[in-house]
């Protein structure tokens, strides 16, 4: 048993499993008492058998509710702005979030501008949220993000290139509702993607630095590996192995599989964080204007090569829960194939990546501070054009496994 320190962060309470939804009413209720709910989602699921069920889940438990349906995939800041001003005018004591990432964050983010009455960009970064937000209870639909269990919320302004994240252990949901039956639907390219990236998430919480004392570890949202978050990781990256290709079919046993992946992805990365695919993703989801999971899951095998050298224990361990045997580049060509099956492209140069373009990209990435400090292995900025260049290529030999002398 290791002597480091761990911590971890996770909602009050987490129901997993078919039929969960018809708690929903029970713990809304144990949160409001007589007091007001509001729903934050989409106009699609608030029309559909999602909508129906966290309804019926409410009135069951006798509860009445206010219907915010507008989020947006991205959450672009004026749409947020205008679901905080209209949440305002409601008044609710509880917040559920249904949906994927962005309604769950939308939510996240209505109890925060409810509870502090300051400009949304005043919390941009990390630790900027000075107290509790209203409780939040959340629904995914997508199996998914992991926003359900994580203290962030990701946003589009106008007026940053880059997009944005609040991360606050205030924003953490209260309670979280997962019910794989509400998963059936989402299309491919969002289970793709979701799906990608939380395999992304928990390989990078796994293979993060961790801090070897309280001080190292200090106030920061995102503190690194441990003990309490690597067990999460682990168990994410087997149920996201076996699973992702049969949800992307829709099938019940891929949904149950990939919503219980994505929650312990989230539970691993929410207190750990993430690392340097998902620092090089920043730059590139702003130039080439691809989803987020693309990304990072395009990216997620060259930067496990680049780590090797650093992470090589815990890079054998992830071959192992992906069924390769305890080889780091195995587990590497894995995820590459894992995402070609599931449709990413294959290299940048695919998605329409000016070449000449790469080298700012590395300089943004590397500035990335919180994320390229989680990085097991230091990333300067020749390290990170030397990868986004053999991701340009699409080709994983280029990135030596071996640490340079
Ligand atoms: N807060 C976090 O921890 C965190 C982590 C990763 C990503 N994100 C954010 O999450 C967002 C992406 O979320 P997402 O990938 O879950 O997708 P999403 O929430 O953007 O939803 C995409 C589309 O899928 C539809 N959809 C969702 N579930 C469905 C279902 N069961 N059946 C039919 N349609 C369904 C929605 O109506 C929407 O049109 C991004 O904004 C990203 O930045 C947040
Ligand atoms: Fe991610």
């Amino acid at each position: 048993m290791t002597a480091a320190p761990a911590l971890l962060r996770a909602p009050a309470s987490i129901r997993l499993g078919s039929g969960a939804v018809r708690t929903l009413g029970a713990t809304v209720r144990s949160l409001a008492g007589e007091g007001k709910v509001l729903v934050c989602t989409d106009s699609f699921l608030a029309s559909a058998s999602q909508g129906a069920a966290v309804e019926a889940s409410l009135r069951a438990a006798g509860l009445d509710y206010e219907l915010l349906d507008s989020a947006q995939p991205e959450l672009p800041l004026a749409g947020v702005e205008d679901a905080i001003a209209a949440a305002r005018s409601i008044a609710p004591d509880v917040v559920v979030g249904l949906g994927g990432g962005s309604c769950i964050d939308v939510a996240k983010l209505v109890s925060l501008g409810l509870a502090h009455d300051a400009p949304l960009a005043e919390h941009y970064g990390e630790n900027a949220v000075p107290g509790p937000s209203l409780p939040v209870v959340a629904v995914p639909t997508t199996g998914g993000t992991g926003s359900e269990v994580t203290p962030v919320a990701v946003l589009t302004d106008p007026g940053r290139e880059l997009k944005v994240g609040i991360s606050s252990p205030w924003l953490i949901p209260r309670a979280a509702i997962c019910d794989p039956d509400l998963c059936f639907g989402a299309p491919r390219s969002v289970t793709a993607y979701a799906g990608i990236d939380a395999l992304a998430h928990a390989i990078e919480a796994y293979t993060a630095v961790g801090r070897s004392s309280w001080e190292e570890m200090g106030e920061r949202v995102f503190v690194g590996s441990g003990q309490l978050t690597d067990g999460f990781a682990l168990r994410a990256i087997g149920q996201i192995s076996d699973s992702f290709l049969d949800a992307l079919e829709d099938r019940s046993s891929g949904r149950a599989g990939m919503l219980s992946g994505s929650l312990l992805a989230g539970l691993a990365f929410g207190t750990a964080g993430t690392a340097a695919a998902h620092a090089l993703q920043y730059p590139l989801g702003a130039a080439s204007k691809t989803p987020h999971g693309l990304g990072v899951g395009l990216l997620l095998p060259f930067v496990m090569r680049f780590n090797a050298p650093a992470a090589e224990e815990k890079l054998r361990h992830v071959g192992e829960a992906l069924g390769v045997g305890s080889d780091p580049e195995a587990a590497s060509a894995k995820v590459r194939e894992i995402g070609l099956a599931a449709g990413l492209p294959g290299s940048l140069r695919e998605i329409g990546v000016d070449r000449g373009d790469l080298p700012r990209m590395a300089a943004q990435a590397v500035g990335i501070t919180r994320l390229i400090d989680n990085n097991p292995r230091p990333v300067g900025p020749v390290d990170a054009e030397a990868l986004l260049e053999a991701a340009w290529a699409g080709d994983l030999d280029r990135i030596e496994m071996k640490a340079a002398c």
